[in-house]
């Protein structure tokens, strides 16, 4: 493996990362991931404590960070969207500094990017990104390392993102398509295309890296030979109720289906970052039946299901890929 030095780092976002220290995560969460299943320790921050403080709520990213910090021999406190001082009586500026005295390193996810930013500021402890309304890079790091898991290698792949391409996800997959020399393409109604300054920043990185960086409204030309179909919720967290309507309205032809799966042919994978609406078991999936008639969402309940779907392996990377980071920057 790379010899990378990461001590000290934040990660707020895969923009401040060079393709090299990405490659590098990846590959020490897939050892950490074999380590693990093979029961051999590696608890090399013990007596090391994280606080993790989570705006909004979460399974996989706030289980990531705390099993990985045991692993690594540490413990973690949780300071969930209400019960703190912070934003209330106390601004960023002055909790950045309280906790990172008492801290070796914080989480955060909350709402605007300027906030996480705000933190790593006045914080002399690492701070890590545990999503944001712009960015979700934790996630993106389990997402590169499933894809290299199935198929070896990162470079050259093509990943096809349908759906709200303007939020977190659209947004990080994109830098992190650019950042490994992937191609990306956003496949979704013009409304929904992430940020054209960000677009020209991937198009920059993308010259040096061999990535493409396309936008298309036709869900087949799109999909055409990709190697990997992304999803995620059409309505994220933290975003009114109201605007549910016109998203099923302008989304559902990007919806992830039996025929676009087969239009990218046989060795194509599904992935989804989770939670994701594709049946009636949720509360939110049943009020937009009741309210729209609609028993699926951004994904059939089919493909979800399909022996092409990785959800699963995704979610479970989420724990190692975080493991990783702390490993590397503690
Ligand atoms: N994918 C993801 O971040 O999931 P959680 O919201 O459950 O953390
Ligand atoms: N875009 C989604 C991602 C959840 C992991 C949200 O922000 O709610």
């Amino acid at each position: 493996m790379a010899d990378i030095n990461l001590k000290g780092r934040d990660l707020l976002k895969l923009l401040d990362y060079t393709t090299e220290e990405i490659e590098y995560l990846i590959d020490l969460a897939i050892k950490l991931k074999d380590e693990k299943k093979k029961g051999t320790p590696h608890d090399i921050h013990r007596g090391k404590t994280v606080a993790l403080i989570f705006e909004k709520d979460s399974t996989r990213t706030r289980c990531s960070f705390e099993v990985a910090s045991y692993d690594l021999g540490m413990n973690c406190t949780y300071l969930g969207p209400t019960g703190s001082q912070m934003g209330k009586k106390e601004s960023i500026a002055d909790t950045a500094r309280v906790l990172a005295g008492i801290y070796d390193g914080i989480e955060y996810r909350g709402f605007g990017q300027e906030i996480v930013e705000d933190l790593a500021k006045y914080s002399k402890v690492p701070v890590w990104n545990g999503l944001t309304n712009e960015f979700h890079p934790t996630q993106i790091l389990a997402d590169m390392m499933t894809i290299k898991e199935e198929f070896g290698e990162l470079k050259g792949k093509k990943l096809c993102y349908l759906g709200d391409a303007r939020y977190n996800m659209g947004n990080s997959l994109m830098v992190g398509c650019a950042k490994l020399g992937m191609h990306f393409v956003a496949v979704t109604n013009e409304k929904y295309f992430p940020n054209r300054e960000l677009i020209e920043e991937c198009r920059k990185i993308a010259e040096g890296t061999g990535a493409t960086i396309e936008f298309t409204n036709d869900p087949f030309e799109g999909t055409k030979g990709a190697d990997v179909l992304y999803t995620d919720v059409w309505v994220s967290m933290g975003e009114p109720d109201e605007v549910w309507k016109e998203r099923i309205e302008d989304l559902t032809p990007y919806r992830v289906r039996k025929e676009l799966m087969e239009n990218a042919g046989e060795h194509a994978i599904f992935m989804h970052c989770l939670p994701c609406f594709h049946d009636l078991n949720t509360t939110i999936g049943k009020d937009m039946h009741d309210r729209f008639g609609i028993t699926e969402m951004e994904v059939t309940d089919e493909v979800f299901e399909s022996s092409q779907s990785r959800v699963f392996e995704e979610a479970e990377n989420r724990m190692h890929t975080i493991k990783a980071l702390m490993y590397a920057t503690l």
